[in-house]
């Protein structure tokens, strides 16, 4: 079953319909594969959280976009324009963010061994945030701090120690992980003593991420509230009373049938009740409101994406599984490959007609995992048929490779029926580019 909404329907030719663009027409225009992103949908969920902390935390607060689950100059640009921040996680982000023209101050560096480079690349540009990782990170930014004559914010991540019912690969906040410092085993507390005593780095308070494509409140309001114990907890031991909480991103998208379909005033339900967590926990603890910052990135560009591909080889294997393979695969969604992710797809162009029978659809790699899933209910499919899967906005462009060297697809977007180019098609040349041939291997 299709989710459909305002911006995304079947419309009167029986065609998938996004942004108001009809799809069938989007393929024809611009080729498949193609990533379609519906700006109306972006634009509403970073206005959802950006609004919710305004109401109901008088605005003491900021939004950061997480661009690894899309990232590309335009995403930057809509984000500015709805006046939110960032938070960027490697060099390349933080680059494009910048070229993008968005503000340095309104971003936050994230990672779990942030590069000499990229520190002083965010040191450089005048970065708002560092959320430091490692040791060794809070010595190289107060090295590079101190040469530079500036005292830098930073946050430390810290692993509270909360399960969260998602995929093993995308937990962050179990006892075995490479991010943040564990509060359990004391290395938050001395993480916090050892920041606060470098004189270039200013400590504002801690940060923490506990998973992505979570469904239950309880995960998230249970991080904040060991968040909150811990910051009561450095209060009373080392007179140390954070200013800021960064609690993470990580709520769930609808990706299949089973999976919950939240809707913005669902997400808005979300954050309302991670800000009356800070405000309860603060009042019981007697601790001042700290300005806080949410980390969304699925839940902002996930399902406002879908993929179109041209379905090419049939093949039935008798009493085992029909396979419908299209021009794309795990170059362009590696999540089935990484992850077994389950996604919805429909016949872009006999959108109407009845689901006949159970398919695999393979992508075009020279590989057996290259699927985009196994189980999906469509029509008969034929070749040439336009096939779209959904909620492909997060972590698809932004996992892409040229993986047998097929090219990236472009991205368009759309809105008001009007579709761009945000992202280019790439070419051949562009998958050449940067080979070399040693003079010796020329003979
Ligand atoms: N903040 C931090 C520190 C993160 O590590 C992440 C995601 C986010 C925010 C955003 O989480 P979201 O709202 O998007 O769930 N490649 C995986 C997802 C990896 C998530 C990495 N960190 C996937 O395709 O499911």
């Amino acid at each position: 079953m299709i989710h459909t909404r305002d911006t995304l329907k079947i419309n009167h030719a029986g065609h998938l319909e996004i942004g108001g663009a009809d799809c069938v027409d989007l393929a024809q225009q611009f080729g498949t594969p193609l990533y379609v992103l519906d700006e109306e949908y972006i634009r509403r969920m970073m206005r959802v959280y950006r609004d919710t902390i305004a109401e109901e935390y008088d605005g003491n607060g900021l939004v950061l976009y997480a661009s690894k689950a899309f990232s590309c100059k335009a995403i930057y640009a809509i984000a500015g324009q709805e006046n939110i921040g960032v938070d960027v996680v490697s060099g390349g982000e933080l680059y494009t963010a910048l070229q993008a023209g968005f503000p340095a101050k309104k971003m936050t560096l994230h990672g779990n061994n942030k590069l000499p480079h990229e520190i002083c690349g965010a040191l450089d540009c005048g970065v708002g945030m560092i959320v430091i990782d490692a040791h060794s990170e809070a010595d190289l930014i107060e090295r590079e701090a101190a040469s530079r004559g500036i005292v830098q914010d930073v946050l430390i991540r810290i692993n509270p120690g909360v399960e969260a019912h998602t995929h093993a690969y995308v937990q962050t906040a179990t006892p075995d992980s490479k991010f943040g410092f564990s509060v359990a085993n004391g290395a938050a507390e001395e993480m916090t003593a050892y920041v606060l005593s470098k004189p270039h780095l200013h400590l504002k308070g801690y940060h923490c991420h506990i998973g992505s494509q979570i469904f239950e409140k309880r995960s998230f309001v249970l991080a904040v509230e060991k968040n909150l114990a811990f910051m009561a907890q450095m209060k009373a031991k080392l007179g140390f009373e954070a200013e800021a909480l960064n609690m993470g991103g990580g709520f769930g998208i609808w990706y299949a049938e089973g999976d919950a379909m939240i809707g913005t005033d669902g997400y808005a339900a979300y954050l309302r009740a991670l800000l009356n967590t800070v405000k309860e926990g603060c009042e019981k603890l007697g601790l001042r409101r700290p300005y806080v910052y949410l980390e969304p990135g699925r839940s902002i560009v996930g399902e406002a994406g879908i993929t179109l591909y041209t379905v090419g080889a049939i093949k039935e294997i008798p009493g085992i599984r029909k396979y419908i393979a299209v021009d794309g695969g795990m170059f362009d969604n590696p999540r089935y490959a990484l992850y077994q992710s389950k996604y919805t797809a429909v016949l872009a162009n006999r959108a109407t007609e009845a689901p006949e029978e159970l398919v695999a659809i393979a992508g075009k790699c020279c590989e057996s995992g290259d699927l985009i899933g196994l189980d999906f209910e469509l029509p008969k499919a034929r070749s040439g048929d336009i096939l779209a899967v959904l909620s492909t906005g997060a972590y698809n462009y932004s996992m892409a490779s040229n993986y047998n060297r097929n090219l990236i697809p472009p991205v368009v977007l759309v809105k008001g029926g009007k579709a761009e180019y945000i992202v280019r098609p790439q070419s051949y040349e562009d998958i050449v580019r940067n080979d070399v041939i040693p003079e010796r291997l020329r003979s």
